[in-house]
């Protein structure tokens, strides 16, 4: 059914593509309480106070926005938790047929060992929605948070991590059958680095020690997590979200390509190499072309977000032709902008998908695409003002949605080809 057509040319996309957005709980339900919510607490006035230096190349809306220390507090997020089922209808009218969200540990498990049984009803109910609106649900067990009893107990350090991890899991396996895709964890190599070696996300610590033995649990902790839920349900097909990029050498000088071909190999291929015994597919999260000049990345910035990271679509392809080599399908499980005025969204969105179409039609095994994000939220350490959205949320009006035309023109995308 999945299987790509020699005649492929570009903006054809195979039977049964997977069309989707992502999100994270954390991102957009609101009302969490987890080792984020703490350290956004803690740590929302700093934060505000750095943006005059950090931020001053934004536009004065969203640098006003960057100032404010409610900026980086989640609180109610995109109010997801009570507004999913408008969220659902939007994509049901977008053409969307597959959503990638994750389920809140904090909220599944508050205290070590006791599951609220509420909480788990509500994804039950989030799963029946989708697939009342024919959405194929793509559920993630950890994307970054984690229950503020998990931390407290050291986190990723702590001995006893990925025996944790996997009771959560365990749980999540026997409560939610309905789901056939899941992805044991985001972007691991992205968290350990900004939270173990750079120190800037919570726990805050800064050790290469640190940074190497949370890296080796969270290969641990996915595949115990996927032994757990193939012994549950063994027809479940689960992966990762793999952060990747594409590296390419400043002028092609030879010694650009050989650190680029070293950065490569560690960023893009290494802990899938760990874990490539327990996948049954990869999910590719891109945003990132490094144009590498001996150890500095040099980026022409010739098309850039609101946030100043440069745009390069075309970088994906390079990432997907060299993960095929792992010949397991694939899912462009995130790429997407910050763009509050929606002014490059519809560009990026054609482009990239031009280049997936392009790879699928060299018969490389993409089977699905998720935009990030279905709706505005919260962007971790920079708060509400990226606005990733397919959907605007109206933050001033109670968290109004309002499509964004590149969401109407995906629509189109999605019915007519590119
Ligand atoms: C993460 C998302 C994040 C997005 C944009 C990815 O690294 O998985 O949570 O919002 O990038 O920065």
């Amino acid at each position: 059914m999945h299987s790509s057509r020699p005649e492929n040319k570009a903006g054809v996309f195979p039977e049964g593509f997977f069309w989707g957005a992502s999100t994270s709980a954390h991102q957009v339900e609101g009302g969490n309480t987890n080792n984020w919510t703490e350290w956004e607490e803690k740590n929302a006035k700093r934060l505000a106070g750095n943006a005059k230096n950090e931020y001053a190349f934004l536009r004065e809306d969203l640098f006003r926005e960057a100032n404010n220390p409610e900026n980086y507090r989640s609180g109610k997020a995109a109010d997801h938790y009570h507004r999913f089922r408008e969220d659902f209808d939007i994509m049901s009218s977008l053409g969307l047929n597959a959503y990638r969200f994750s389920i809140e540990w904090s909220r599944i498990e508050p205290k070590q060992g006791v599951f609220d049984e509420k909480e788990i009803n509500h994804y039950i109910f989030m799963i029946k929605e989708l697939r009342a609106r024919g959405i194929e649900p793509f559920v993630t067990l950890w994307h970054w948070t984690v229950p503020v009893w998990f931390e407290d107990k050291g986190g990723w350090e702590s001995k006893d991590a990925v025996s944790d991890f996997e009771h959560f899991v365990t749980k999540a396996a026997s409560v939610f059958p309905e789901v056939k895709f899941w992805i044991t964890l985001n972007e691991p190599d992205i968290y350990s680095y900004n939270s173990y070696k750079k120190g800037e996300w919570p726990p805050q610590k800064k050790s290469i020690f640190k940074y190497f033995r949370v890296r080796s649990q969270l290969i641990r902790a996915h595949k115990t997590a996927y032994n757990a839920l193939k012994r549950i349900n063994p027809g479940v097909n689960v992966g990762i979200a793999k952060d990747t990029m594409c590296f390419q050498p400043y002028k092609g000088k030879w010694i650009n390509r050989l650190i680029s071909a070293i950065l490569s190999f560690w960023v893009n291929k290494s802990f899938l190499n760990a874990i490539r015994s327990s996948l049954d597919f990869i999910g590719v999260n891109y945003y990132f072309r490094n144009l590498v000049h001996l150890w500095k990345i040099q980026n022409e910035n010739k098309i850039v977000s609101d946030m100043g990271w440069e745009l390069y679509p075309s970088g994906i392809s390079e990432v997907l032709t060299a993960l095929g080599k792992y010949k397991l399908p694939m899912y462009v499980t995130e790429t997407g902008l910050a763009d509050s005025n929606d002014e490059k969204r519809e560009w990026y969105l054609r482009e990239i998908l031009k280049e997936i179409s392009q790879e699928i039609g060299k018969g490389i095994d993409v089977r699905g695409f998720f935009y990030w994000s279905l709706l505005d939220n919260f962007e971790w350490d920079k708060g509400f003002w990226p606005r990733f959205g397919l959907i605007e949320v109206e933050y001033t009006k109670s968290c109004a949605r309002r499509v964004r035309p590149s969401a109407i023109a995906l629509k189109k995308i999605i019915r007519e080809g590119l």
